[in-house]
């Protein structure tokens, strides 16, 4: 594997999971492959999950990792091609991405969506300026548009739990007081519909992802209707993609609680986290049995190490 952007990166996705799998039963077994080696982990946002999933995946094959915190401890970067740089910002990120690139073997980076501008976020301004200047591997740690790594921890979790082969998984929109960004839903339905998921998706009106992600899924506005008979609920909260970035108001009935869960399939419950409890799901639902958040999260380790071991050429 060249790089880690999105699923069109990935070869053979089930293979991909089958060594995640393996990862999980021993993830110290290979742990030579990546001695000598550096990670760099680069963070313009904010990460608990990610952070500590990708640096122990990291430590589990001997490699070594640096973090950046570019906003606290870095240069403030500016992506423009021609800029004259005489405001805010203090290095180009063709200097910063090049030298970060000489001191690191493989650069994972997480560059979130501002939500202002649709067009300035779908092209992937700042990953596609590191890619181009890095010169090593990049990992997606959640981009404007994707988070591939969550995606992939999420598919290895529904596998684990599936008992059909085909199972009907309904991502919800539910609450938040904040505008959030598309990627994680983006993603979750690129690869539920790689891995041929019974994808059902369930959102207000005005809340309809970019329709390149959402083709081949069922959209179904009543949330109730929706998951019935669901096999698993992914939860999520994303802004408005056509009234880009809007929160919305008034939507606090599509909380996920036990009672909407009533007619699902003993549905399993997944949230990438974090979650704000009784806005996104209720404390019913999280503490419950048919939780499997912490599990999910859990899995961020085994994802991040498959992906780490193809880069390093020792994948399937
Ligand atoms: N799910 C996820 O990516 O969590 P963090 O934002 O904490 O990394």
């Amino acid at each position: 594997m060249k790089q880690f952007l999105s699923a069109a990166d990935v070869e053979q996705a089930e293979v991909l999971l089958n060594l995640a799998r393996e990862i999980k039963t021993d993830p110290r077994a290979r742990r030579w492959i990546g001695r000598g080696k550096t990670l760099g982990l680069i963070f313009m946002n904010p990460s608990l999950r990610t952070r500590m999933s990708t640096q122990l995946a990291a430590r589990n094959l001997g490699m070594e990792v640096i973090v950046l915190n570019v906003n606290e401890d870095g240069w403030k970067l500016e992506f423009e091609d021609g800029a004259v740089m005489n405001a805010g910002a203090a290095e180009h990120v063709r200097e910063a991405a090049a030298v970060m690139g000489a001191y690191c073997d493989i650069i994972g980076l997480r560059a979130f969506a501002g939500l202002k501008d649709r067009s300035q976020d779908y092209a992937e301004q700042m990953l596609n300026a590191f890619r181009q200047y890095c010169g090593r591997p990049l990992i997606s740690l959640e981009s404007a548009v994707r988070h591939p790594l969550q995606s992939l921890a999420d598919m290895l979790t529904i596998a684990e739990h599936a008992a059909v082969a085909r199972p009907k998984v309904v991502m919800t929109w539910a609450p938040h007081p904040r505008a959030l960004p598309q990627a994680v839903p983006n993603s979750f339905a690129e690869w539920a519909r790689l891995f041929k998921h019974d994808l059902v998706i369930t959102h207000p009106k005005g809340f309809e992802l970019a329709p390149e992600f959402t083709e081949g899924a069922r959209i179904e506005h009543n949330q109730d209707v929706a998951l019935e008979g669901a096999d698993f609920v992914y939860v999520k909260n994303w802004s408005s993609w056509s009234d880009y970035g809007a929160v919305g108001g008034g939507l606090d009935s599509w909380q996920v609680t036990a009672d909407k869960l009533r007619n699902s399939n003993k549905a399993k419950v997944m949230h990438c986290l974090p979650v704000r409890r009784n806005v996104v799901i209720g404390d019913d639902v999280l503490d419950g049995p048919q939780s499997i958040v912490i599990e999910q999260a859990g899995n961020r380790v085994f994802a991040a190490q498959a992906v780490l071991q193809s880069i390093l050429g020792e994948g399937r």
